[in-house]
C-alpha cells in the first residue's frame, strides 16, 4: 500500500515545481502560441501523477498547496473594459482523498479593473471540516461541507455550497473566508449548489436535500438576501439532486435514481450514492407559489442529470413546460461513483401540464455538458445555450477533456465549438453579460485554461457576439489552477 505521506510529498513537490516554470515562462519571446519550446518545458516539469492512478489526483486535477497572491499579471489582447470585479472559481482541493468530488474547497480569483487584471489569488475555504484536519462528512451536523462545489453571489453574499451543508460566505475584495452562512439561523440544513436567480424578481430559488424524510426542502430567498420561504417536498428516497430548473412561473425537481445507498455508508463512504434499479425516475414540476401537495410528477426514462442549462413555459401554450438539460443515459454509477466517463446529451423535456405526458427528445449528438446561458435569461425563452463539448471521449473513468465551448442555436438547431487550440485544456465558461447593454449576445464566455505551452493556466475571455474566434484576451497566470467545478462573476457594483 502506498504511503499517504509520501503521495504527498510528491505532489507538494510537482506543484512547486510547476509554479516556478510557470513564472520562468514569462520571459520575453515566449509565444502564447503552440511551440516545441514549451512542451519541452513541460516535459522537465510534468504534471503530477498519483502512484494509485486516481485521475483526480494527476495532471491538471491534482491539487495546489500553496495560497499565492500574484500582480504584474500579463495580459495578451484587450480585457473588457466594462468588466469591473472579481472572476472566481471553485473546486476540490485535497492531496489524498478517494473522490474527486470530496475535498477541500479552494477559490481561485482575478480581480478585473478598467480592462486591467489586478491580481489571481487563491484561497481555501476555511471550514470547520478544513479547520480540524479531517475529510470525515458528518450529515447530522450542517457546518460539516467541503464547500467546493460552486460558488453563487445573491443579497450582498458571495456563498460558496458543497451540496451538503450550509454554504460558506467569501469576502470578494480578498477571497477570505467570512464563516458559515445560514440566513441569519433561518437555514438549517444543505443547499443546493446550484441555486437559481431569477432575473425579473431578484429572487433565489434553490433547494436542499437530505437524509431523512421528507429529503427535501426548497427555499427561496428575496433579493435583499432574506429568506422568506421554506416548503418541505416529499420523495420517495434520499436521492443525489445536484441541479433542477426556474420557469417564470414553475420549478422543476430531478427525483432521479441515484440513490443513498445505505451499505456504502455502513462501510465508511463520504459519498455513498449510487444508482438504484428500483427507484422509478421522475421529474416534478411545481407551481412556484404552491407547495408539494400541488406538484405533477412525470415518469422519465432512466436517466441521470448533473447540470441544467435553461427552461421556460412555453409562450405559445400556457399548459407546457420546457427544460434542456444534459442526460447521461442510465444506468449510470452501478459499479463505481468515481466513473465519470459516460457522456450526457442536451436534451429537450417537454412537460403537458394537462396531459400530464413527457417527451424527451436529444437536441444534438454532442457529448455536452456544463450548460450555460445568459443569466439575465433564467427560466425565460431563450436562443443561445452554450456548453463544455465532451467529444474526446475518455479512455477511464476519468472525466473527458473538453474540445472547447459549444454554442447551440436553439432556433436554428446549429451548434457551433470553439476550440481550445493544441495543448489547452478548457474548463467549464461562464456567461458574464455585457452590464453595458443588454442582448441576449452581448457579454463575454470566460473560463480557466491550462496550457501545456507555458505549464501554467490563464483566464480566457471569448467575446459571445463574435463566437468562434479566438479568445479576445488572456490573462497568463503564473501558476496552476486545477480543474475544478464551477465559477462566478461578482460584479464590484452589485
Ligand atoms: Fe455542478
Amino acid at each position: 500500500m502506498t504511503n499517504p505521506y509520501s503521495r504527498r510529498r510528491f505532489l507538494q513537490l510537482g506543484a512547486t515545481a510547476l509554479a516556478g516554470a510557470g513564472g520562468a515562462l514569462l520571459l520575453p519571446g515566449c509565444s502564447d502560441n503552440n511551440n516545441d519550446r514549451g512542451y519541452a518545458n513541460c516535459s522537465r516539469n510534468p504534471l503530477p501523477q498519483d502512484a494509485q492512478g486516481r485521475w483526480w489526483l494527476s495532471n491538471n486535477y491534482a491539487p495546489v498547496f500553496e495560497e499565492r497572491d500574484e500582480v504584474g499579471l500579463k495580459v495578451r489582447g484587450e480585457l473588457p473594459r466594462a468588466l469591473n470585479g472579481l472572476y472566481a472559481r471553485i473546486g476540490s482541493n485535497m492531496a489524498d482523498t478517494d473522490h474527486w468530488f470530496l475535498g477541500h474547497g479552494m477559490f481561485h480569483g482575478v480581480r478585473l479593473q478598467e480592462g486591467r487584471a489586478l491580481w489571481y489569488r487563491n484561497r481555501y475555504i476555511h471550514t470547520a471540516l478544513r479547520e480540524a484536519g479531517t475529510d470525515d462528512l458528518n450529515p447530522s451536523d450542517p457546518v460539516s461541507s467541503f464547500s467546493n462545489v460552486a460558488p453563487i453571489y445573491h443579497g450582498g453574499h458571495l456563498l460558496t455550497m458543497g451540496e451538503v451543508g450550509l454554504p460558506y460566505e467569501t469576502d470578494p475584495s480578498d477571497l477570505s473566508t467570512v464563516g458559515v452562512f445560514d440566513y441569519g439561523g433561518a437555514l438549517a440544513g444543505s443547499m443546493t449548489a446550484h441555486p437559481k436567480i431569477d432575473p425579473l424578481t431578484g429572487d433565489m430559488l434553490f433547494f436542499g436535500y437530505d437524509f431523512r424524510p421528507p429529503f427535501l426542502m426548497f427555499y427561496r430567498a428575496n433579493a435583499a438576501g432574506e429568506l422568506v420561504e421554506a416548503k418541505p417536498i416529499s420523495l420517495p428516497a434520499s436521492v443525489m439532486m445536484h441541479d433542477f430548473a426556474i420557469t417564470r412561473r414553475h420549478v422543476i425537481f430531478y427525483d432521479l435514481p441515484v440513490v443513498f445507498n445505505f451499505n456504502m455508508a455502513v462501510a465508511g463512504s463520504n459519498f455513498p450514492f449510487s444508482w438504484d434499479f428500483d427507484h422509478l425516475p421522475r421529474m416534478g414540476v411545481m407551481p412556484r407559489d404552491g407547495g408539494d401537495a400541488d406538484i405533477q410528477w412525470f415518469e422519465v426514462g432512466a436517466n441521470f442529470v448533473f447540470h441544467t442549462m435553461n427552461a421556460f413555459d412555453n409562450p405559445a401554450d400556457p399548459n407546457e413546460v420546457v427544460l434542456h438539460a444534459s442526460r447521461i443515459d442510465g444506468p449510470f454509477w452501478v459499479d463505481s461513483n468515481q466513473d465519470l466517463s459516460q457522456p450526457s446529451y442536451l436534451t429537450e423535456y417537454r412537460f403537458n401540464l394537462v396531459s400530464t405526458t413527457v417527451t424527451e427528445n436529444r437536441i444534438n449528438d454532442i457529448p455536452l455538458d456544463f450548460g450555460q446561458v445568459n443569466r439575465g435569461l433564467w427560466g425565460q425563452p431563450y436562443r443561445y445555450g452554450y456548453g463544455m463539448d465532451f467529444s474526446e471521449r475518455s479512455t477511464g473513468p476519468a472525466l473527458a477533456r473538453p474540445l472547447g465551448i459549444v454554442r447551440h442555436d436553439h432556433q436554428t438547431g446549429n451548434s457551433e465549438t470553439v476550440r481550445a487550440g493544441r495543448g489547452v485544456s478548457l474548463e467549464e465558461a461562464i456567461f458574464i453579460a455585457d452590464p453595458e447593454s443588454g442582448g441576449e449576445t452581448d457579454g463575454w464566455l470566460v473560463c480557466y485554461a491550462y496550457n501545456e505551452n507555458r505549464c501554467a493556466s490563464e483566464l480566457l475571455f471569448f467575446d459571445a457576439r463574435d463566437f468562434g474566434a479566438a479568445p479576445i484576451a488572456r490573462v497568463e497566470l503564473p501558476v496552476r489552477v486545477p480543474h475544478g467545478f464551477h465559477g462566478v462573476w461578482v460584479p464590484d457594483a452589485a
